[in-house]
């Protein structure tokens, strides 16, 4: 087995990816699967992930699709359950279903501000529980992706509750990191900066990509599949075993400007 093999190989592993509908996690599911794990790509939509398997076959890969609301607790429990009575362990868990909005801080509704809270945040805290108790059970742990936010680092103009979510998830994952590194369960934050995506569409005005691309070192939007190096890194037991509680920053230099 070559070295790479030996580091970034999933294979005989079983990775949920919540989210797996959508632009950035859809290309993360496909990465995992081509690694070698088995994907359950689950989110809302039933064409999306019929999508996302095909082309996950497509590759030579192995994947399935599981409707869940992450809004629910039950929706996620019932998640579980399925994927354990069918490949019986979870390995790597991803946690990537996120919403947004560009609403002005002083115009922030209620209703808003918990929605958008709700599923940033209270998702990945449901989902964490439910699937780390999961993790923590097995013999070979396991390991959880949270996705994060540059604006979580740092005050980003225009989208306070999504940056308060984001802020609040790179502390989750830190936290469990602490509490579950003995037990073989790690669980970190991958940072993307900006990927345009459908949640950030309507954030992405003209004038904020000029801000955006006068703040990134790179000069240019991330592209999803620029996420897969960090994300195997993260996901593989091998590779990342000692890697657990990091945020894992992939945005073309833009958290490291400053003038
Ligand atoms: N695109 C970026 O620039 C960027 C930057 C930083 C972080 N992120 C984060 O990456 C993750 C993926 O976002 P994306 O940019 O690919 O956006 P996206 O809109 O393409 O994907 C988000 C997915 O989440 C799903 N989702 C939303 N609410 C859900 C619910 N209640 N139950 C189940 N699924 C639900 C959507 O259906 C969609 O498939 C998000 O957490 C986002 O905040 C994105």
């Amino acid at each position: 087995m070559s070295l790479i093999e030996k580091l970034f190989s999933l294979k005989d592993q079983t990775a949920v990816v919540i989210g797996g509908t959508g632009t950035l996690c859809g290309e993360m599911a496909q990465g995992i699967a081509e690694a070698g794990a088995h994907v359950v790509v689950v989110g809302r939509s039933q064409e999306k992930g019929a999508e996302r398997v095909s082309a996950i076959e497509a590759a030579g890969g192995s994947a399935s699709f599981i409707a869940a609301d992450v809004a629910s607790r039950e929706s996620l429990e019932s998640l579980l359950k399925e994927v354990v009575s069918t490949h019986g362990q979870v390995d790597i868990l991803v946690n990537g279903a996120g919403v947004n909005s560009p609403t002005p801080v002083l115009d922030i509704e209620d209703e808003e501000f918990s929605r958008i809270l709700d599923i940033n945040l209270g998702a990945v805290l449901r989902s964490c529980q439910i699937f780390g108790k999961q993790m923590l059970s097995q013999e070979k742990g396991g390991s959880i992706i949270n996705l994060g936010s540059i604006s979580g680092l740092g005050p980003l103009s225009r989208v306070f509750t999504y940056s308060a979510s984001k802020a609040a998830v790179h502390n989750l994952s830190k936290n469990l990191a602490r509490e579950w590194a003995e037990q073989g369960v790690r669980v970190n934050t991958l940072v993307p900066g900006f990927f345009p995506a459908e949640q950030n569409r309507k954030v992405l005005t003209e004038d904020r990509i000029a801000a955006i691309m006068g703040h990134t070192p790179a000069k240019r939007f991330g592209e999803a599949s620029e996420l897969l190096g960090a994300t195997l890194l993260l996901a593989s037991r091998d590779a990342g075993s000692f890697v657990t509680g990091v945020e894992m920053i992939v945005d073309g230099g833009f958290s490291a400007m400053s003038i």
